[in-house]
């Protein structure tokens, strides 16, 4: 099945004159020219729309931000209705005060919040304060945590830079306190605390989508090694809070971590992410100077408070693992009906797509582009993906992995 997606090129085509790069976000630079839809011109539900015209059942959810679905009518009117009073103030709006009120009572390791707009932000307060509150240096990262991983080398980074690339535009002196351990591998962590703990200010943990089960030895295993250390453990919930559980990884898994952070997911695309923990710990964000203009904006306010009552009323968590659970199986057994190399893998409700090799992935997902499904390597089920869509996206995967076979 041709789809045209000329026009959305050609609207790409003409930003990348003034537009660095194409996109802002790494991740949704298009790739695959003239099949992808190059540009998103609406949303709603699980659906979006090229400038072409083009229907696509949607799991990029906005990389992860759109837990309830594209312009979701409660927390649309709670935005609209905010709008009328204002965005932001010179002093704080009772909104700021009365959301975290929200946020204390959900997260489990929240005795205190702030807010700020991105997450990248918000684990660089996290580091900011570990530092401050242990007088350590050295900062141990785990998974993906925003674009500050380019400042160690071997961790994950950002879409389309190799972790291997020399550090550009970070002083060695910079990048020397800063360093990677891998998920799941408790045994590595200890040795390099044995020669370094008493360095070390704060480890920052984001789970691994694919094998994001072993959190359940895991997280403990650093929470126990982390206290024998004096070092701080932050959770990187950006993803996993308001998917495994409203709390993320740490109330899914039950530890309590120092602090933690939380984005995508929290107001339903609107740009605000919170760093939340000990009440000490986040008060001491004033005196060390985090700060932002934006931070109180309160149409993302009013987002978040919907957002959080609408997840308390619908059951979102359950919904999500639900609706998640059937996609990735009837994905698991198109792959092996259709003798695909391939593996959607993790948990249900933010698993990993695993492929033999990029080649697989590119065919795969350029066929289910053709077919109108956009994926992404990890595939986000929203509130708003019902029984009937995922039966029609399995349909239309199973014809773009025809397709891919030639059949
Ligand atoms: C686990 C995790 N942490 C942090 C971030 C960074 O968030 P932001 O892109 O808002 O800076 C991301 C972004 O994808 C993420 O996936």
């Amino acid at each position: 099945m041709l789809r045209k997606t000329s026009r959305s090129w050609e609207k790409y085509r003409k930003s990348l004159a003034c537009l660095g790069a194409g996109s802002s976000t790494g991740s949704k630079r298009p790739s695959y020219e003239n099949i992808e839809p190059a540009v998103i011109v609406r949303g709603r539900g699980c659906r979006v729309w090229d400038a072409d015209g083009n229907e696509y059942i949607d799991f990029r959810s906005g990389i992860g931000p759109v837990s309830l679905g594209y312009s979701n009518p409660r927390v649309n009117r709670a935005i609209k209705n905010q709008l009328k009073d204002g965005i932001v103030f010179g002093h704080p709006n009772p909104l700021e005060g009365e959301v975290a009120g929200i946020l204390v009572r959900n997260i489990p390791c929240a005795e205190k919040v702030r807010f700020l707009k991105t997450g990248g932000e918000a684990v660089a307060a996290c580091m900011k304060i570990a530092r401050a509150a242990t007088g350590r240096n050295r900062i141990v990262q785990c998974g993906y945590n925003g674009w500050l991983n380019t400042l160690s080398t071997g961790g994950f980074m950002p879409v389309g830079i190799s972790s291997s690339q020399p550090l550009k535009g970070v002083p060695s002196q910079v990048a020397a306190l800063h360093s990677t351990l891998p998920w799941g591998r408790a045994e590595e962590w200890e040795k390099m605390f044995a020669v370094h703990g008493s360095e070390i200010a704060a480890v920052v943990i984001a789970s691994a989508y694919d094998e994001m089960s072993m959190g359940r030895e895991f997280l403990p295993a650093v929470r126990d090694l982390t206290r024998k250390y004096g070092i701080l453990m932050v959770m990187d919930e950006i993803v996993t809070g308001f998917r495994l559980a409203i709390g993320g990884a740490h109330e899914y898994f039950g530890i309590m971590p120092d602090m933690a952070v939380f984005g995508k997911g929290l107001a339903n695309g609107m740009p605000v992410t919170v760093y939340a923990g000990r009440a000490d710990l986040i008060d001491m964000a004033r005196e060390i100077g985090i700060s932002s203009t934006f931070g109180g904006e309160t149409l993302s306010l009013a987002a978040v408070k919907a957002t959080v009552e609408f997840y308390r009323e619908h059951d979102v968590i359950n919904r999500l693992w639900r609706t998640g659970k059937v996609f990735q199986d009837g994905i698991n057994s198109l792959f092996s009906k259709h003798g695909f190399a391939a593996v959607l893998k993790g948990f249900p409700v933010c698993p990993r797509f695993i492929f033999r090799e990029n080649g697989d992935r590119d065919e795969f997902f350029k066929n289910c582009y053709r077919r109108g499904v956009s994926f992404y390597n990890v595939p986000y089920v929203t509130y708003a993906h019902g029984r009937k869509d995922i039966s029609e996206t399995l349909k239309r995967v199973e014809m773009a992995l025809r397709d891919t076979a030639g059949i």
